[in-house]
């Protein structure tokens, strides 16, 4: 049991751990961009059928059915990897800026402006999503989440927010969708390219699904 301890500590205070760790919990995170955004489509379903608000709002209903603790845990643990993502993020962050006094030539030729802007981005994101939850979690109702959608942003400001946001949630996921397979060592010269490309095409089917939503509610197609 203490070899084990010991194993987990080295591997969580070496470089490679740490950035393995970020890796793995931005994946779980781009997971549940995933499907997020999957249960945000059914905000098209029926449209057009008399019927346009049942089926997020029966998705809505049957994610609240589920049984409390359920609900909770699941909620606790999407927390808990976002606070080891930051946290770890920011210790990486403070190495490389220490780093970087050091080899400062080297550092800047090779950085990307999105991967320049990791912190400025994944800042904007962290304070969308207290706005966020505060606005459809804290503020909903999971029977009119379909209602409580169209009147956020039936505001210009609030979906130029959103858009604005998950803007920055593209250039964030797509550096992180690039970075998960660099750390875990997937990623060699000859098949970068795909990666990024691969990375590309995520983050604008992510970002633009999410995206579509406030621009269809201001263009009158939801409403
Ligand atoms: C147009 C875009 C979006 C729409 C319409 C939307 C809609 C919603 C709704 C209706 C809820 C409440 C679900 C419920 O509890 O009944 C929710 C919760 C949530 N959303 Fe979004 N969302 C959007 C984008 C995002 C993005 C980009 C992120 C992450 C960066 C995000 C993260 C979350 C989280 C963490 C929750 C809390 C889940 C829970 O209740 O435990 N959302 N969203």
């Amino acid at each position: 049991m203490k070899d084990i301890i010991t194993t987990i500590c080295q591997f969580v205070t070496s470089s490679v751990g740490r950035k393995v760790i970020v890796a793995l919990t931005g994946a779980c995170l781009l997971l549940f961009l995933v499907g997020h955004l999957a249960g945000n489509m059914t905000i098209y379903g029926g449209l057009g059928g008399g019927n346009e608000t049942s089926w997020i709002n029966h998705y809505a209903q049957g994610l609240h059915a589920m049984p409390a603790w359920l609900l909770w845990a699941i909620r606790l643990g999407l927390l808990a990897v976002l606070l080891v993502h930051i946290g770890f993020t920011l210790v990486l962050k403070w190495e490389n800026v220490n780093a970087r006094t050091k080899y400062q030539k080297e550092g800047t030729l090779k950085a990307t402006l999105a991967s320049r802007t990791m912190v400025l981005t994944g800042v904007t994101i962290f304070c969308f999503m207290v706005f966020h939850l505060w606005q459809l979690t804290y503020n909903g109702d999971p029977a009119n989440c379909y209602e409580h959608i169209v009147h956020a942003f039936i505001n210009p400001w609030c979906s130029l927010f959103y858009i604005a946001a998950i803007s920055c949630l593209f250039m964030h996921v797509r550096h992180g969708f690039q970075s998960v397979f660099q750390s875990i060592g997937l990623s060699t010269r000859k098949i970068r390219p795909i990666f990024d490309l691969a990375a590309i095409a995520f983050g604008l089917v992510i970002c633009g699904g999410y995206i579509s939503i406030p621009l269809a509610v201001l263009a009158g197609i939801i409403r």
